[in-house]
């Protein structure tokens, strides 16, 4: 008892000790973070704590215009603080409410251009300016492309794309609150992932609306957000509800039932859930994911609105990321496995609570197939958690971050027994809440407070090797599905010329994936038909399943269900499922080729530029 205590104090009497950067143990305004190269901001120098925004959405020239107010943390001889921007154009900088002198640095492709304002002593510092029309965390949407036939706009931060519509320092590590006052015509509502203060909105003068927010916890930058359009909200549960455009809310309601649940069995594992309200926002569909874990208001696509609940792991997922990512964040994108594979492991851990270990063995089936193939396809180099080397923010191998994430955490919960790990990652969202993280620092915490010396057990777990080598260590163990076994017997049985398994109605969800999925990649024209009349995939209103099928059927030159494709490639913009068709109908020659290119031409100006960047590189144009 005395020694614990002597231990508990020694460790508050020594933030300088605990302040060093390998652990990243101490909070605090300026604590060390790791260099972040997709940002030109230098932390180390001048950090900025707060933004407050007032800005005013201007839908015919798709462009918000207003100021930017950013307070700041700073060494006592900081002249300067350097910001992240792109493409936005500025009008004014203030400092202390003087006009200062700035420079807007040359643009980086990637990363923007950075900003650096003259500091004249002073904490706090006024931007005014406009973002661009092209920003690319911003969708502008015509009426045409929602279901009110209204005008919504949306933005998606992650992973280094606020700083087209907000100049701030733009790296996971730096922490900031933020409040907002946006101005919106008066027929929209504008939300935003934070406490909305007005939930009517104000006179604003001109036909606008005024709505303000308030984010009073600590965020990494990316996880601003905001959502114009023709909204309306509905309770699910004392802290959860839905808003969307009012024709989708009733839907959108129904599949979100179980968020409530979610939350309580989140944080009966890791803690209080820490932000208030948990809301979703479902999107019109040409939001580019399924879902974005923006705090207080996950971002969903609609896509996930199957009448069944059957796709409702994506919002387990987006509301385990109030833990893993939104409270401990990934202090550099290199680390993003730390959001993303814990999160995909909460997902499952919320998903067996909810609906069964059976559920969550098959869960964990699809996941080691989506690991083996990564390993067949991605090269040595890309199969490591901790990315190192040249990295793009944007792009990962979410086989390899959300997978062998999530592998690697249940490799280790087999190895040291699920209530060892339940205790320690509670205790590790406790200790680093509202703080960044890296890998050698979670590692570090680890062998600190669970391996704790003993020998036999870090041979066991061969941490470093799951962190920095590519492929799967030795100690993973394979998942049994016991429910995809009659699946197997279906594939072998349809492989061999019989007819589409009748056992198909009885199946879930993940059932029809692993079926369509493990079938020989190759099949006969009518082999696809029967399948196709028996289940009706080309319409089936399952949008993974659907999916899945299309997959399957381009990699065939099944052209039947061409007109099938080209109507999926046109109601929705979600990355995951667009960026692959098109990929596998350019590797269909001239039939899959012509297909792509007419879909695209008249499809692209709906998807969203993340997309589109990625379309582009597929679709060559005709
Ligand atoms: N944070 C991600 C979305 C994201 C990832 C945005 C990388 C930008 C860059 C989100 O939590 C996520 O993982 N979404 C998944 C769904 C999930 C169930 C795997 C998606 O969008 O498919
Ligand atoms: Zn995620």
């Amino acid at each position: 008892m005395l020694r614990r205590r002597t231990l508990l104090l020694s460790a508050l009497a020594l933030p300088a000790l605990s302040a060093c950067a390998s652990t990243l143990g101490a909070a605090g305004p300026m604590a060390p973070l790791p260099h972040d190269a997709s940002s030109h901001a230098r932390p180390d120098e001048a950090r900025v704590r707060h933004v407050s925004l007032d800005l005013a959405a201007d839908f015919d020239r798709k462009v918000f215009h207003g100021t930017a107010t950013l307070d700041i943390v700073a060494r006592p001889d900081a002249r300067e603080i350097v910001l992240d921007s792109d493409g936005l154009a500025i009008r004014a900088v203030r400092a202390g409410g003087r006009e200062t002198a700035y420079e807007l640095g040359s643009r980086d492709e990637k990363l923007g251009s950075a900003l650096t304002i003259q500091l004249n002593g002073a904490r706090q510092i006024e931007i005014e300016y406009e973002s661009a029309p092209n920003a690319s965390a911003l969708q502008w949407l015509a009426p045409a492309q929602t279901a009110s036939n209204k005008r919504f706009l949306f933005s998606q931060g992650q992973a280094i794309h606020n700083r087209s519509w907000i100049p701030t320092q733009d790296s996971p590590g730096i922490r900031q609150t933020y409040d907002a006052r946006i101005v919106v015509p008066d027929d929209l509502k504008a939300v935003m992932s934070a406490e909305m203060l007005t939930p009517d909105g104000e006179p604003a003068g001109a036909g606008r609306r005024a709505f303000r927010f308030r984010m009073p916890q600590p965020i990494p930058p990316y996880l601003i957000a905001i959502g114009v359009g023709d909204l309306e909200f509905r309770a699910v549960g004392p802290r959860t509800g839905v808003w969307a455009e009012p024709s989708v809310v009733e839907r959108g309601a129904y599949e979100c039932a179980d968020m409530e649940r979610m939350m309580e069995v989140a944080e009966a594992l890791y803690g209080p859930y820490r932000w208030g309200r948990y809301d979703v926002l479902i999107l019109p569909p040409s939001f580019p994911y399924g879902g974005m874990e923006n705090p207080r208001l996950t971002f969903l696509t609609p896509t996930f609105l199957a009448g069944d609940r059957s796709l409702v792991s994506l919002v387990a997922h987006e509301l385990a990321h109030s833990w893993s990512g939104n409270l401990v964040t990934n202090a550099v994108w290199a680390d993003g496995w730390l959001n993303e594979g814990f999160t995909s492991y909460i997902e499952g851990r919320i998903g067996e609570a909810l609906f069964g270990a059976e559920h969550a063995r098959m869960a964990e089936a699809l996941s080691w197939s989506d690991i083996q193939r990564a390993l067949e396809t991605v090269p040595a180099d890309g199969q490591r958690l901790h990315w190192i080397g040249e990295v793009d923010a944007n792009d990962n191998s979410s086989a390899i971050t959300y997978d062998k994430g999530a592998l690697f955490l249940r490799t280790i919960e087999g190895v040291v027994g699920r209530d060892r790990l339940d205790a320690y990652l509670r205790s590790y969202f406790d200790r680093h809440a509202f703080q960044p993280m890296t890998t050698q620092g979670f590692l570090a915490d680890f062998r600190q407070h669970v391996v704790r010396g003993d020998a036999a057990l870090e041979a066991e777990l061969k941490l470093d090797e799951w962190a920095y080598e590519p492929g799967i260590p030795s100690n993973a163990v394979a998942p049994v599905a016991g429910g995809f076994a009659q699946v197997e017997q279906a594939v072998a049985a349809f492989g061999a010329g019989g007819p589409p398994p009748a056992e198909w109605a009885a199946w879930n969800t993940m059932q029809r994936q692993r079926f369509l999925q493990t079938l020989p990649r190759a099949l006969p024209a009518a082999r696809l038909q029967a399948l196709e009349s028996a289940f009706a995939l080309d319409s089936i209103g399952n949008m993974e399943v659907r999916f899945d099928w299309l997959a399957l059927a381009i990699g065939n030159g099944y052209e039947p269900s061409g007109p099938a494709v080209e109507r999926f490639l046109s109601e929705q913009g979600r990355g995951k499922f667009v960026r692959p068709l098109y990929r596998a109908l350019t590797e269909q020659g001239p039939w899959g080729q012509n297909l792509a290119r007419t879909i695209y031409a008249a499809a692209r100006s709906r998807y969203h530029p993340i997309v589109q960047a990625g379309v582009d590189r597929i679709v060559a144009p005709a």
